[in-house]
């Protein structure tokens, strides 16, 4: 009786398992303070145009001191919890601006304090997708090339489409900040689904 029963009863866990499967945690951040920001925007955006399976939950940056490598033995304690929350995401999201054709400092910031100390660099491994947004015609592509370029040190997993990049960002978002070009709320969507597979890929 037993010995009928138990592959039955091990079908139904595994059943069970897939179908409660916990959603993949994205943790998303802007690299733009700017109450106004289009950058900002489009991550709000993406947190209601996330698939089901999935959420993408908000960190902000702008609290975290200014770098300073005397201190990464004894991390100031919002950059203790900035750490943690990378840690515990399953994947991460950019959304930031192109300041003078690269990262702006307050990205560059956040991004070296969870890289260090050295041995504890909490962004290792993680998968990783960039959307940038600027009123220019070349909607901060350049920025995303300068992420792209810290990966390799950082040892993140990029994907590498759809590119998500907002040209002339003040066409896109009504004044209140949504996002109302549908275009961008498809490339959002595919970006967001596309990252969710190549987290599960790279957990086999
Ligand atoms: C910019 N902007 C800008 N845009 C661009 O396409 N390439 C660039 O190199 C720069 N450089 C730059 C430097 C600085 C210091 C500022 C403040 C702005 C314009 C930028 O794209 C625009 O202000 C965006 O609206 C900024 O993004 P948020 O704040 O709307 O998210």
């Amino acid at each position: 009786m037993i010995e009928v029963w138990l592959p039955v009863a091990n079908l139904a866990n595994q059943w069970f398992n897939s179908n409660m499967e916990r959603k993949t945690k994205i943790l998303g951040m802007a690299g733009s303070l700017r109450k106004g920001s289009y950058n900002r925007s489009a991550l709000r955006a993406a947190v209601s145009l996330v698939p089901e399976t999935a959420v993408v939950e908000v960190v902000e940056i702008g609290n975290l001191p200014l770098f300073n490598q005397d201190l990464e033995q004894n991390l100031p304690p919002q950059v203790k919890e900035f750490k943690e929350k990378i840690k515990a995401a399953d994947a991460i999201l950019f959304v930031t601006p192109e300041y003078n054709y690269s990262v702006p400092g307050v990205l560059k910031n956040a991004i070296d304090w969870a890289s260090r100390p050295y041995t504890d660099n909490s962004w290792k491994e993680k998968p990783v997708a960039i959307m940038s947004a600027s009123t220019g015609m070349l909607g901060g592509v350049r920025a995303q090339y300068h992420l792209r370029q810290m990966f390799i040190f950082l040892n993140m997993y990029p994907i590498n489409r759809p590119e998500v990049i907002i040209a002339k960002a003040q066409e896109k978002f009504d004044e209140k900040g949504n996002l109302i070009d549908e275009e961008t709320k498809k490339r959002i969507r595919e970006l967001l689904e596309t990252l969710i597979i190549w987290k599960k890929r790279l957990r086999q």
